[in-house]
């Protein structure tokens, strides 16, 4: 009887060992999988946004077959994704730049009409890109990564991170303008948010400091345009705290681990 109580007991012991296992197995197994957009931006190809970009526009295949699902998840340990021929993988390390970017260069990884690019200037042998863009001839700072992880949350409107620009405008801007661009200006695609403004000594109030927490395309060059201001040069002079200062226009530097963790921590505590 005893040793039929010992098997008994032993043999239950066994099986609710097997069903605990393939429970765990089913967990892990499950979480491997990933959302393709995910995959694509930990791999560095782009931000989340713009990997989705990617997949509607069928530059992704997935074993072999163009994927154009946008919730697709995939193994990334079994599944082979390609773009544009090119085999995606996670990579164990990222790279962080700043660029202090001068006129006449723009925005973009390759430019089919010749002009010139970014990437004329940053000569990394890694795929990065830009957190975000400077029109042409905007100069100052512009960040790049190959974490896409990283610019996807630099990149959320829900971060909100501050970006500040030095605007040359025609004329003084005048004190009701200044309030109107303190408190939002009406532009094609909606009111933009509350800004802070700065002047500088001895500029006569056409050199404004301007600083914005969102990055709509042409945004500053469109709120003084809206005001009937003429903008004559616009610098990014800082994003949140990252400036380019000690570069020269066209020269880049790795960020600081210190920076680095800086903007990371931002994604943890956004700005109200
Ligand atoms: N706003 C602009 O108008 N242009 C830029 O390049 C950046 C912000």
């Amino acid at each position: 009887m005893a040793s039929f109580l010992i098997l008994f007991f032993k043999s239950s012991v066994c099986f609710f060992m097997y069903i605990s296992y393939k429970r765990t197995r089913k967990i892990i197994i499950k979480n491997r999988n990933m959302r393709l957009n995910k995959f694509l931006s930990v791999a560095g190809i782009a931000s989340r946004r713009k990997a989705d970009e990617l997949i509607a526009s069928g530059k992704i295949t997935l074993n072999g077959k163009i994927v154009l699902e946008l919730g697709t998840q995939i193994d990334p340990e079994k599944d082979k994704v390609f773009f544009n021929t090119k085999q995606v993988a996670i990579l164990d390390t990222h790279l962080y730049i700043i660029f202090n970017k001068p006129k006449d260069c723009i925005t973009t990884l390759n430019d089919e009409r010749g002009r010139t690019t970014i990437m004329d200037y940053i000569t990394v042998k890694e795929r990065i890109f830009p957190i975000g863009r400077l029109d042409r001839n905007t100069t100052g700072v512009l960040l790049f990564t190959n974490d896409g992880e990283f610019a996807n949350h630099l990149m959320h409107p829900r971060f909100e991170l501050k970006k500040t620009y030095k605007v040359e405008i025609d004329k003084s801007l005048s004190p009701e303008h200044e309030k109107t661009l303190r408190q939002g200006v009406k532009l094609s695609d909606g009111k933009t948010s509350k800004s802070e403004i700065y002047f500088f000594p001895r500029q006569k109030r056409k050199i404004i400091g301007i600083s914005i927490h969102e990055g709509r395309n042409r945004q500053v060059r469109r709120m003084f345009e809206a005001l009937n201001y003429e903008v004559f040069s616009l610098e990014r002079v800082s994003y949140d705290e990252i400036t380019c200062e000690g570069l020269r226009r066209g020269e880049w530097r790795y960020l600081t681990a210190r920076e680095v963790q800086y903007l990371k921590s931002k994604k943890e505590k956004p700005e109200k």
